[in-house]
């Protein structure tokens, strides 16, 4: 299936393209954005060898809900959501899907472009492919995530307490949705 292109003001949603690669691999190399983004840090240059960031570049082309977020003509994230699986009837018949969204250089984010880049993206999700509900799970101390989700109607349902081990440390993730009905509202205010 061919990945739709999606415009706003300022973004194009769009297909992985070679030229991304190097971009990846330098915001890869970023400790801070590889925290936000539960991976350990001190991991960070085994990760983002020549090798992963062609593993991303192949996992990209295959997922049909990812995409590449270009500003001013160059990637500077990714947005994209996973559908729960449609064979599995205790979570939703696939109705349900999970978003992640990441901004690359540091010097992009607080722009608006990350909400602009998942708004257009829920139009599509909600709109065109009928998921009832979004959700987000993203490490209690992201406070930049947690406040990006919330700028768009997501509501914090819950903590996870110590669901994960990174940096020798467990940590809490938070988690969160927005249900079809609750975008239809805020749409309509
Ligand atoms: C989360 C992330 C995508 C937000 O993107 P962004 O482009 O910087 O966010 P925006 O500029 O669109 O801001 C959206 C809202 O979040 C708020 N916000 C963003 N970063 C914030 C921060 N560090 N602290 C407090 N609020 C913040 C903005 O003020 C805005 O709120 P408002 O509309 O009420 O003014 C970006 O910080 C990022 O790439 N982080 C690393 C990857 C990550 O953690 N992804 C989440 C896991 S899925």
């Amino acid at each position: 299936m061919t990945k739709p292109t999606f415009k706003s003001k300022q973004l194009v949603l769009r297909e992985v393209e070679p030229r991304d690669k190097p971009i990846r691999k330098v915001a890869g190399l970023d400790p801070d954005y590889t925290h936000m983004t539960s991976r350990e840090p001190d991991k960070v240059t085994e990760i983002w060898d020549d090798a992963s960031v062609d593993q991303w570049y192949d996992d990209i082309l295959a997922d049909p809900t990812r995409w590449v977020i270009e500003y001013e003509g160059e990637a500077i994230g990714v947005v994209g959501y996973r559908r729960a699986n449609i064979e599995d009837t205790w979570h939703g018949f696939g109705t349900t899907a999970t978003c992640a969204v990441g901004i690359w250089p540091k010097r992009y984010r607080r722009l608006g472009l990350g909400a602009e880049a998942l708004e257009l993206m829920f139009d599509y999700a909600f709109e065109d492919e009928k998921i009832h509900r979004l959700q987000m799970k993203v490490l209690e101390t992201n406070t930049a995530a947690r406040a990006a989700y919330q700028s768009l109607g997501f509501v914090e349902e819950g903590v996870e307490r110590e669901s994960a081990m990174i940096g020798g440390k467990w940590v809490n993730y938070v988690r969160g949705g927005l249900l079809e009905q609750d975008r239809r509202k805020r749409n309509n205010a």
